[in-house]
């Protein structure tokens, strides 16, 4: 069976609107590390479970799973800057970042959007990547206006339609 090609595949995927997180944790030094991902996605409320998909070179990927917990932070949209700071390859990006320990002791960032802190469960080997899926420990969010990826740019949510969203769970 032909399989689809990589650009077809990626035009077609970077249709689904996504949002932006950075998820972070504590290497052996108890220093913070972190990447920007978009393949987060809740898994189930009860229990509560979630997944997010790592690439195998990942340079914090031992650190993630070696620590047993990490947190996504959510990116707010003025937070595109933070999104480019934790996907770059840069050896000292986290140099002037500020987080404070989350409940199992993961570095949460100031202003996420929501803040999702997860007990490592379970890691699934999946191609050339690492599906980590985690028990939230606590999970807390405000209104906002969250960062977008559509079509491979950043984007914004209609103001409106964001008001109206931020007041319907008030
Ligand atoms: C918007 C966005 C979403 C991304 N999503 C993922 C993802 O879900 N998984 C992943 O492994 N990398 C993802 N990346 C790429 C990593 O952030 C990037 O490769 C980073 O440099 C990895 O750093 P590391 O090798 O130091 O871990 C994403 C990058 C951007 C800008």
């Amino acid at each position: 069976m032909k399989l689809a090609g990589f650009t077809e595949m990626k035009q077609a995927c970077s249709c689904f609107p996504v949002g932006v997180a950075v998820v972070t944790s504590r290497n052996a030094s108890g220093e913070l590390i972190g990447l920007t991902i978009s393949s987060f996605t809740s898994i189930s409320l009860d229990p509560p479970l979630i997944l997010i998909c790592v690439h195998e070179n990942s340079r914090v990927l031992d650190s993630l799973v070696g620590s047993g917990c990490f947190t996504v932070n959510v990116l707010a949209s003025d937070q595109q800057h933070m999104s480019k700071i934790f996907s770059s390859h840069a050896a000292d990006r986290v140099e002037n970042i500020g987080w404070y320990p989350g409940a199992r002791g993961a570095p949460v960032l100031a202003d996420a959007l929501a803040v999702i802190e997860c007990q490592l469960r379970e890691v699934v080997r999946s191609a050339d990547r690492r599906i980590l899926i985690g028990e939230v420990v606590h999970a807390v969010s405000r209104d906002g206006f969250p960062l977008v990826r559509f079509r491979s740019s950043y984007c914004e949510i209609a103001t409106e339609t964001i008001q109206a969203a931020n007041a319907h769970t008030n």
